[in-house]
């Protein structure tokens, strides 16, 4: 490498922790001085007070430098796989970014999210901008209102890194979609390398400061999650590299909608 090469990356390296910590830090201290003032509460509570905290700002956080270059590379990937005739769950909806972004390119969005500040943030943005093929409610992936193979495509941009049961979820999602459907997937995968950001972003969690209880796993294991739910990849592409932010697309494969069929026949 020359020295100018190893200059250059060494200036990336120092710009992107910088980039992180203008995110981490803020919300650090936010969510510390809520700690203090809510010390009596769960832990499972906290963690959604967390996002219901983070409401506010996020739509301010994803103009951070370090996130928008994803923008820009997120909104391709979205064009690419999205239709007209589409039914989509946005699953982790946030405050409806995705979601009032992409109504116009599909037939119906539904955004879930746990945290009902989120979508009370997303609701208001809709209401305003008066886009009516979207609508967004607090609930989770396990809803039994939400029913079997009923969407075309299920979006998981930045959730499957959030939540305990990995695998349920990913099978969850797939008894969701319509044969042939999608899953489209963009996942922090901190288990792939060990960086400054993956060791203080773990070393802030075990010590109860950081809010968000992120899971640790590696590209491989994301995509094996996926391919045992009966999903067939179509596109893997590592999107960002410390920390490693993968974005997965995969369809429904046709041999669990066949097993699905004969075993609804059986019943
Ligand atoms: C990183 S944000 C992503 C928001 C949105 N998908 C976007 O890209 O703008 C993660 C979101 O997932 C939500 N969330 C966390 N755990 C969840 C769960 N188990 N079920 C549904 N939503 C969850 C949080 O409330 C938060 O709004």
């Amino acid at each position: 490498m020359t020295v100018q090469a190893a200059n250059a990356s060494f200036g990336k390296s120092v710009k992107e922790f910088w980039h992180a910590l203008l995110l981490i830090v803020p919300i650090t201290l936010r969510w510390v001085w809520m700690l203090i003032t809510n010390i009596n509460q769960p832990q499972v509570k906290k963690s959604e007070m967390i996002w219901d905290m983070l409401s506010k700002n996020m739509d301010r956080y994803a103009q951070n430098e370090g996130l928008k270059k994803f923008e820009v590379s997120r909104d391709e990937k979205l064009k690419k796989y999205l239709q007209g005739s589409d039914v989509v769950l946005d699953y982790g909806c946030g405050t409806g970014a995705i979601a009032l972004k992409f109504a116009d390119t599909v037939q119906e969005i539904h955004g879930i999210d746990t945290a009902g500040k989120m979508i009370e943030v997303a609701q208001g943005k809709a209401a305003e901008r008066q886009i009516e093929n979207v609508d967004f409610a607090q609930s989770t992936i396990f809803d039994e209102r939400l029913r079997s193979e009923s969407f075309d495509v299920v979006l998981a941009w930045g959730i499957l890194h959030l939540v305990d049961d990995r695998q349920n979820v990913i099978n969850r999602i797939n008894d969701l979609l319509k044969p042939g459907g999608l899953l489209i997937s963009a996942t922090e995968c901190l288990g792939e390398q060990k960086t400054a950001i993956t060791s203080l972003l773990s070393l802030l969690m075990k010590i109860g400061i950081f809010p968000i209880m992120l899971k640790f796993f590696t590209v491989s294991e994301l995509e094996d999650a996926i391919i045992c739910a009966d999903f067939q990849i179509v596109q893997t592409e590592i999107m960002a590299d410390n920390p490693v932010s993968c974005f997965i697309a995969a369809k429904k494969t046709e041999k669990t909608t066949k097993q699905q069929n004969s075993s609804k026949e059986l019943k």
